[in-house]
């Protein structure tokens, strides 16, 4: 069988018309077999009764953004003269993937012209493709009102479920045999996350699609994934596992730090000797708990948390006391020069930026540490960030990937609270916020505060391409 043979026969087992596998070949795409399967539930919605929107992929690494531009450009665009499509994407800091190096690589075939400055594709028989970038929901505006005969959204769970709704009544075409349509990428999490679950997962599960059809697409179905990224992938922990690894849209229920297990993380002894830096975080707090963590780093990148200062209902000036006698139950230096912690041996101290706003008197809390002798920095107060951090320290102990963070048993209110924290239903890569109850039990003081403590560290580059910022 020739490779041309050999693609023809795959496309017909995922579906796609004769005519359409003719169509990319003709542009020289070439589609894996899942990007396939959703090109031909794209052609589904040509029927009067088909859908009006594909979603495709479901987890990392899928070939989502390269088979959401291909049936656009190489499908849709090509056989509907003056198709007017609209392609949103939400740029992040350290977008890797350019909407520009996309572009030549899939339409080396097609002619066509690209205004970079107005992020207009056009070709030859004029239909059009609009490059829709968006920091904040509100960019998007600049789109809506006008009609488009397909809206390409990438990443579709970065939009709340009213962002989507504006834009679907943009979904709209004044051609005679053209259906208007959305298709959309995702991955599981984000804010849209839960109605993207029940708009085309749960259908798609149950095998009840109507308006909708979902193609699924995991790391493993794309083999142009570079090696390195799909170990990035297989590496993760936790509920990061299971969404963008496993494809699981399930992770919002329950609890967040799955990988938590106290034989494995909670350790009965610390030589103090072993330490290289020492650093404290701080969530302030009045009636809420004010807890305060010490932490240090160890010679192979260890983070443990060795001590821990939590109370409620105290003044600065009592907390600051309570802090250093916590810094001065441990030691630093060895034989003569060794002797109680102090502030001053900190590389750094660091709480949450509400320490550092005014209040009604002008002053701030972080003013009123500095008096004690306490110099507050701010920290990295990212939460979902923050999270993912703990949560690749935590390791997975059953799936042999080790622990980098350690808990000292002392650390009662820390160890109380992080096995018990849920995930946030309306934002599942965040951790569901809670107050402690009137007598003091319960809240997530004592995990913003490690959040704080680990986050400060520069972070991993393979993270950030995963996490898009
Ligand atoms: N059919 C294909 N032919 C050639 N290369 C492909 C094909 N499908 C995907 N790729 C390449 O594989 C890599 C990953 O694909 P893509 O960026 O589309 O995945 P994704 O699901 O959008 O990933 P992420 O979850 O990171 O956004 C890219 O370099 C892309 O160009
Ligand atoms: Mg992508």
């Amino acid at each position: 069988m020739t490779a041309l043979e050999r693609y023809a026969a795959a496309a017909r087992v995922a579906g796609c018309p004769r005519e359409q596998v003719e169509r990319l070949v003709r542009a020289g795409v070439v589609l894996q077999p899942r990007q396939l399967a959703a090109s031909a539930a794209a052609r589904l919605c040509d029927h009067p009764d088909g859908p009006t929107a594909v979603g495709y992929g479901g987890a990392r690494g899928g070939g989502k953004s390269h088979w959401l531009l291909a049936q656009m450009g190489a499908d849709d665009c090509q056989r509907m003269p003056g198709l007017k499509c609209l392609l949103l994407r939400k740029v992040g800091r350290a977008n890797l993937e350019n909407f520009e190096d996309l572009r030549r690589r899939l339409f080396g075939a097609l002619p066509h012209e690209f205004s970079a400055y107005r992020g207009v594709l056009k070709f030859a028989n004029g239909s059009r493709i609009i490059a829709g970038h968006f920091q904040s929901e509100k960019d998007i505006d600049a789109y809506l009102g006008l009609e488009y005969d397909v809206i390409g959204i990438e990443e579709a769970t970065t939009l709340s479920s009213r962002k989507h709704q504006d834009i679907s009544t943009c979904s709209r075409t004044s051609k005679a045999h053209w259906r208007p349509r959305i298709y959309s990428t995702t991955n599981p999490g984000g804010i849209g996350h839960a109605w993207y679950r029940v708009r085309f997962i749960v259908p798609h599960l149950k095998g009840v699609e109507r308006e909708t059809r979902f193609v699924p697409a995991k790391v493993g179905d794309n083999h142009f994934n570079n090696p390195e990224y799909t170990r990035v992938l297989a590496n993760l922990t936790g509920w990061q596992k299971r969404a963008w690894f496993d494809g699981d849209w399930d992770i919002a229920a329950g609890q967040f730090f799955t990988t938590f297990r106290r034989e494995a993380q909670v350790v009965e002894e610390f030589d103090d000797t072993r330490a290289r830096e020492w650093f404290c975080a701080l969530d302030y707090g009045f009636t809420h708990y004010t807890v305060a963590l010490l932490g240090c780093t160890d010679g192979d990148g260890n983070v443990f948390v060795v001590d821990e200062h939590a109370e409620r209902l105290w003044l600065p000036q009592r907390h600051a006391a309570g802090i250093k006698a916590m810094l001065g139950r441990h030691a630093i230096g060895v034989g003569a020069n060794k002797r109680p912690l102090a502030v001053v041996d900190l590389k750094r101290f660091v709480a949450g930026a509400d320490v550092f706003s005014r209040q009604s008197d002008g002053s701030t809390v972080a003013a009123q540490y500095a008096k004690l002798g306490i110099t507050l920095r701010v920290a990295n107060t990212d939460r979902i960030n923050g999270w993912a951090e703990i949560l690749q320290r935590l390791g997975d102990v059953d799936g042999g990937v080790r622990p980098t963070l350690f808990i000292h048993r002392r650390c009662a209110r820390l160890l109380e609270c992080l096995p018990v924290l849920q995930h946030d239903p309306n934002r599942p890569e965040d951790v569901l916020k809670v107050d402690a109850d009137e007598d003091g039990i319960g809240g997530d003081d004592a995990a913003d505060a490690l959040r704080y403590l680990v986050a400060t560290k520069t972070r991993g580059l393979a993270l950030r391409k995963l996490t898009g910022v």
